[in-house]
């Protein structure tokens, strides 16, 4: 897969590893549209890269998506890269019932449905492109169940087996499917907002994720 000169969409890009990718794929001479809900995050990211262009969307929306979608086959008809990397991360104690469960940003919407039905809304563009490419960030956590986290970890078990299906499904197009599967990161994920502790460096996956595209190395685990 080439790595320059693609027209790319990043959700969650105005921070952490979205932001890196950004970094990355701007340094690299790519076209880069992010969007995210905190329109504060993508000014500040615009800010550092005046050249990318940003959307306010909520991607666990359905209207949202579908509004997405028109935007970008409007503005960026050659858009051929779909970067489902967006995801919130929760605790949850299921012997304090349902309230603990819907109290906060829902996880199954954001991690699980939303990079399905953007894959899905976004495929008849993507279609079209001579070179394509649908990159789904899950963890190091799909394979390992923690109790702490039990949404959090199905999502991403969920994210990788629908990527395989995924990768299967499209062998005879020209669309190729990409699996991200970050160790421990530095990000504010799972935390109050710019609280980052421990992992590593964003940038790490950033390098990681051009050198894959570079070698057409589907399934990219670091660390
Ligand atoms: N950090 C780690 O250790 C780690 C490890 C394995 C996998 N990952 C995965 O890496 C991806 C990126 O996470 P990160 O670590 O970079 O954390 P992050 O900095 O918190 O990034 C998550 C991004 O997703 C966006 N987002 C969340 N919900 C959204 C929604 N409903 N609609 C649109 N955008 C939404 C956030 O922006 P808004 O809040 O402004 O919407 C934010 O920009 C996630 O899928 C995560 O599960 C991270």
């Amino acid at each position: 897969m080439k790595t320059n000169g693609n027209t790319i969409l990043i959700t969650g890009g105005a921070t952490g590893i979205g932001l890196a990718f950004t970094a990355k794929f701007v340094e690299h001479g790519n076209r880069v549209i992010i969007c995210g809900r905190r329109e504060e995050k993508l000014k500040e990211a615009q800010i550092k890269f005046p050249q990318i262009n940003t959307r306010v969307c909520d991607v666990s929306s359905h209207s949202d998506r579908e509004t997405l979608y028109e935007w970008i086959k409007e503005e960026y008809p050659d858009l051929n890269i779909l970067v489902n990397n967006a995801g919130v991360q929760r605790a949850i104690e299921f012997k304090e019932g349902i309230n603990a469960l819907i109290s906060g940003d829902s996880e199954i919407e954001t991690n699980f449905a939303a990079p399905i039905y953007l894959t899905a809304q976004f495929m008849p563009l993507l279609l079209t492109q001579e070179e394509a490419a649908v990159i789904n960030v899950s963890s190091g956590l799909r394979f390992r169940a923690i109790a702490r986290m039990p949404i959090y970890c199905a999502t991403k078990a969920g994210i990788h087996s629908f990527t395989e299906s995924l990768r299967e499904q499209l062998r005879d197009t020209r669309i190729e499917v990409f699996e991200v599967v970050p160790p421990r990161v530095a990000t504010s994920l799972g935390r109050e907002p710019d609280v980052i502790s421990g992992g590593i460096p964003p940038s790490d996956m950033a390098d990681a994720l051009l050198l894959a595209l570079k070698n057409n190395e589907f399934e990219i685990i670091v660390g």
